[in-house]
């Protein structure tokens, strides 16, 4: 009636409108080389437990190569008939080495054939993301190192606050990539399982050798239980919230750098390679790149929310409903990668408006909380003198004036306790400098930070993934 690998029981053939319809191999037939790994680490075990023998399992193997090859260099036909990528390479096994291709899916069904396929997958892009992240915390801590005397205002409401380095502001992102790649580490854990020889869902009959499999497909465990290993797809959910968080950091700082280069700030000026201009308004330079990595948040964060709502009401075991999956996995992988990578290259370019930065800190009474420092050292309770100091701000507004630039005499009449150091005390640099205080602002944290961030990232070896 057709050719289809699972035709036997059927009397009419698929309707073309269902085969156009469940097709799914225009996205997963990007799963195809770790399909044929799997395929290929599967024989071996099939001959080792002694279910097909050694000749079977080379010509397999043999045959396996050549459609990879033919799949690397854009040869392989593709046909919506055939489903998807394991149909695709298990018939034409058939056409290359003949009858004996029939074996390959003995001891196994495409539940477990998929799952396997997607995790090798997932194990590779995870890796990736946390190279590209490390790479990432690489460029923000040197980015750090080379801006360490620049000061801006830090900002609580979006108000000016307290004068912090712009170099500790960047250690904050490098903390939040730093919980990413935990994160994402974290996630190779659950991902690391083997789920092959579960067969259907209910195990095999065959004596397979499962704990082989994983070995040579370097797999550090093999599921536990056959039912759950064709239904889990919690390690794609993990993955997907853990890139919903990591692009929320990288939302974070799109904002910033949009609201840096505006002309309001002016902290930042975007380099020209990574900018566009307007159509009509030829002053205009564009912040693009940040714009479109807060606004692909929304495709990560979407896919999450999707993969969440096709797996919760889903009864065990394998339903095509998962077939769902990849679409939204591969989306979210390669979103955030991109955004990841493209920051990487962008922000060494940036350059950096000192001058501005250090000129927003000395407007705006950033220095109120350390003129009531002052009066509490030397002895006045906290209540009172946050009261003191409100009242001195008061007074400096009404005079169009900063606490800084109020006179000795102004001052007194606020607290006899002002003398004439109070001055120094209430400079940028030295209201940053004294923040000693573990994980505060001052120079000689930042650059500890720093230094022990640099070792870090230099101490990063690909080969521990
Ligand atoms: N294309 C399917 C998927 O991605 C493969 C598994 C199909 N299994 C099945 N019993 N129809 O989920």
């Amino acid at each position: 009636m057709s050719d289809k690998t699972w035709s036997g029981r059927f009397a009419e053939r698929t309707d073309r409108s269902v085969e156009k319809f469940t097709a799914s191999i225009d996205i997963d037939k990007r799963l195809y080389p770790y399909d044929i790994e799997g395929s290929i680490a599967h024989c071996r075990m099939l001959a080792r437990s002694c279910i097909i023998t050694d000749e079977e399992a080379a010509t397999l193997i043999e045959g396996l190569g050549k459609i990879k090859h033919e799949l690397d260099n854009g040869k392989f036909q593709f046909d919506e008939s055939r489903e998807d990528i394991h149909m695709h390479i298990e018939t034409r096994l058939v056409e290359e080495v003949g009858k004996v291709a029939l074996k390959l899916h003995t001891a196994r069904s495409r539940n477990d054939q998929v799952a396997l396929d997607i995790r090798l997958f997932l194990r590779d892009e995870t890796s990736k993301t946390i190279v590209l992240l490390m790479n990432l915390k690489k460029v923000v801590v040197e980015m750090a190192e080379l801006h360490i005397k620049v000061a801006m205002p830090g900002y609580t409401h979006l108000q000016r606050a307290q004068p912090v380095l712009f170099s500790h502001h960047l250690m904050a992102y490098y903390e939040m990539f730093s919980r990413d790649v935990e994160r994402f580490q974290d996630c190779l854990k659950r991902i690391d399982v083997m789920p092959l020889g579960t067969a259907a869902l209910a195990g095999t009959t065959y004596p397979i050798d499962r704990e082989y499999t994983a070995e040579l497909l370097d797999f550090s465990q093999i599921s536990a239980n056959s039912i759950d290993a064709v239904s889990d797809r919690d390690f794609i959910i993990e993955f997907l919230s853990a890139a919903s968080l990591c692009m929320v950091h990288l939302s974070r700082l799109a904002e910033e750098l949009i609201i840096w280069s505006s002309s309001e700030f002016q902290f930042i000026e975007l380099p020209d390679a990574f900018a566009t201009g307007s159509s009509i308004m030829p002053q205009k330079k564009n912040p693009d790149v940040p714009e479109l990595v807060r606004g692909k948040t929304g495709r990560v964060f979407g896919n999450l929310m999707a993969m969440l709502t096709v797996m919760k009401s889903l009864p065990l075991s394998y339903d095509r409903d998962m077939q769902e999956d990849k679409a939204l996995l591969f989306e979210a992988v390669d979103t955030l990668q991109a955004c990841i990578d493209i920051y990487a290259r962008m922000l060494p370019k940036i350059k950096i408006n000192a001058e501005i930065m250090r000129q927003a800190t000395a407007t705006g009474f950033l220095n109120a909380t350390d003129l009531a420092d002052y009066l509490v050292i030397k002895g006045m309770p906290f209540r009172e003198a946050h009261n003191c100091v409100g009242r001195a701000v008061s007074y400096a507004l009404e005079n169009k004036k900063e606490l800084h630039e109020l006179s000795l005499v102004e001052l007194k009449p606020f607290s006899n306790l002002i003398e004439e150091d109070i001055f120094e005390i209430l400079s940028t640099e030295a209201m940053i400098d004294r923040r000693k205080s573990a994980g505060g602002t001052a120079t000689e944290n930042v650059l500890a930070a720093i230094k022990a961030a640099k070792k870090e990232v230099n101490n990063f070896s690909k080969k521990s993934l």
